[in-house]
């Protein structure tokens, strides 16, 4: 008996119908870092600078009235003023009010001057890469200071405050200069192709339950689809079957496995796909080098258990897999795994934009980024933040749940661990022939690699899924969260 391994709700259309649409109101903003007391402090420096900025303008009315000379704003002269707290620069005035940690875009040959005025009592001070630039002496609230520099070197730098620990804690951003007559920044967002790039972590096929191996035909289409990276921006990604990461498959140790690879007709690039399951030239990335419009297919059998990667092998390979195309299949072991009460399907991927996450319009792929493996964002299902809102794991106490973690890469290992428990079960690696590690805080997956872990809950709430090289996680996205519901258990945890 043959068996149609179909990603459930992509038969025969280009898109996952099975899905639900979302706009990006469901998704709560992922890069707010000022919480609790910090809030009515700027709201009051918000207050006293707008007060300072319309006696200022008053002021400049008045002047202007008496005055015969009135100077136009000079091109080419660019200033910013930030304001530092322990948990990030706000920028005052001008296109940054408001914003944290804002980008300072400017032009080269710009004269720049930058004010940085100390929010707080802790003393701060400001930084910036490569320019070497350095005010010093924000000792109090309210002191501030400036430098005034011609941006004289194109490229991407980084601000921040250099004591100890503050950095980490926030105090950083951004400085671009682009090239003279350039654009600094992304273009205006893209309309998306899908409305959500991120794959259901729920979207995993039953166990099969079977016993007897039998030819199992499975479906791949490539898509290139422009979609939000996060909130108002968009990105063009490659994917399998329009989604990060690409379908779940399922397949029984010595199933004959029947791969249809098609690239859509619109691609703008051939694709192909490479099964770590498979024994075989390329994974069968030598038979499935795909031209737009066009399908192939080869023919494996899974003689090895596991739960295997399966990425795009089409060059230059590790740009395909930056730009998201990569997926998990698990080769059932004879008699399958122990049964559990929820599966879960997430896969980290780097991904190397030009401009840092958190930039608003069309993001494109750097390859210098690439190259130097320092990525913009690194992600679970494909954008920031993907698995949270709307799309969080959802259980209830003491239920049993596994997750099936994969890292597509191109280039970063995951230290990958869930904030406030621990991993119960941990088939490292993906070897499920093995027993399986147990009560383990932090798993490396490397590139190209995958795990299973089974966890319980004893006491409800939210558990937050993280890369624990922790900068990914809060500031390039590598976060999910487990919602678990039902009673407290006090004698376990008591807030
Ligand atoms: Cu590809
Ligand atoms: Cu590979």
């Amino acid at each position: 008996m043959a068996h149609e391994l179909r990603d459930p709700g992509q038969v025969g259309i280009d898109f996952p119908s099975g899905r639900r649409l979302r706009t990006s109101a469901d998704f709560p903003s992922p890069r707010i870092r000022r919480v609790g007391s910090g809030g009515p402090t700027v709201l009051a420096l918000f207050a006293v600078g707008i007060l300072l900025g319309a006696v200022a303008v008053g002021g400049g009315f008045w002047l202007a009235g008496r005055s015969t000379v009135v100077q136009p704003p000079q091109e080419g002269v660019v200033s910013f003023t930030l304001v530092a707290f322990i948990d990030g620069f706000v920028g005052e005035g001008g296109d940054i009010a408001g914003d944290p940690n804002p980008t300072l875009e400017v032009k080269q040959g710009d004269r720049v001057t930058i004010t940085v005025r100390n929010g707080q009592s802790i003393e701060h001070d400001f930084f910036i890469d490569g320019y070497g630039k350095h005010i010093t002496g924000l000792t109090a609230s309210g002191r501030q200071g400036s430098v005034t520099f011609v941006a004289s070197e194109v490229g991407t730098f980084a601000y921040y405050c250099t004591i100890p620990g503050h950095r980490a804690s926030g105090m950083a951003g951004t400085f671009i200069v682009g090239e003279a007559g350039s654009a600094p920044g992304p273009g205006p967002a893209q309309v998306p192709d899908v409305l959500n790039i991120a794959r259901d972590p729920t979207s995993v096929p039953a166990p099969l339950g079977r016993t007897t191996p039998s030819t199992v035909h499975i479906y791949l289409l490539a898509r290139e689809v422009v979609a939000e990276i996060e909130p108002g921006t968009t990105f063009n990604y490659w994917t399998f079957n329009a989604s990060v990461p690409g379908p779940f498959f399922r397949v029984l140790v010595n199933d004959t496995v029947v791969v249809h690879f098609s690239n859509h007709a619109t691609s703008s690039q051939n694709h192909s796909v490479d099964f770590h399951a498979v024994t075989g030239p390329g994974g069968g990335a030598v038979s499935t080098q795909t031209p737009a419009g066009q399908t192939t297919d080869f023919t494996f059998k899974a003689i090895t258990p596991g739960l295997y990667v399966y990425h795009c092998a089409s060059p230059h390979i590790p740009s395909h897999i930056a730009m998201g195309m990569y997926g998990l299949i698990l080769v059932e072991p004879d008699g399958g795994l122990p049964a559990v009460d929820h599966e879960f399907y997430v896969v980290q991927g780097d991904i190397y934009t030009k401009w840092p996450a958190g930039s608003k319009g069309h993001q494109v792929h750097d390859d210098t980024r690439l190259v130097a493996e320092n990525p913009t964002y690194v992600v679970f299902n494909g954008k920031f933040a993907a698995l949270t809102g709307a799309d969080a794991l959802q259980a209830n106490v003491n239920e049993t749940i596994r997750i099936y973690f994969g890292v597509g890469g191109p280039n970063l290992i995951s230290s990958f661990h869930v904030i406030g428990e621990m991993f119960d079960r941990v088939y490292s690696l993906g070897d499920v022939l093995s027993p399986p590690a147990q009560m383990v805080q932090t798993i490396l997956v490397p590139p190209g690699g995958a795990a299973i872990v089974d966890i319980a809950l004893q006491v409800p709430g939210n558990y937050v899924l993280v890369d624990h090289a922790l900068v990914r996680a809060i500031d390039k996205g590598s976060v999910g969260i487990l919602t678990v519901s039902g009673p407290e258990d006090w004698t376990i945890f008591e807030p």
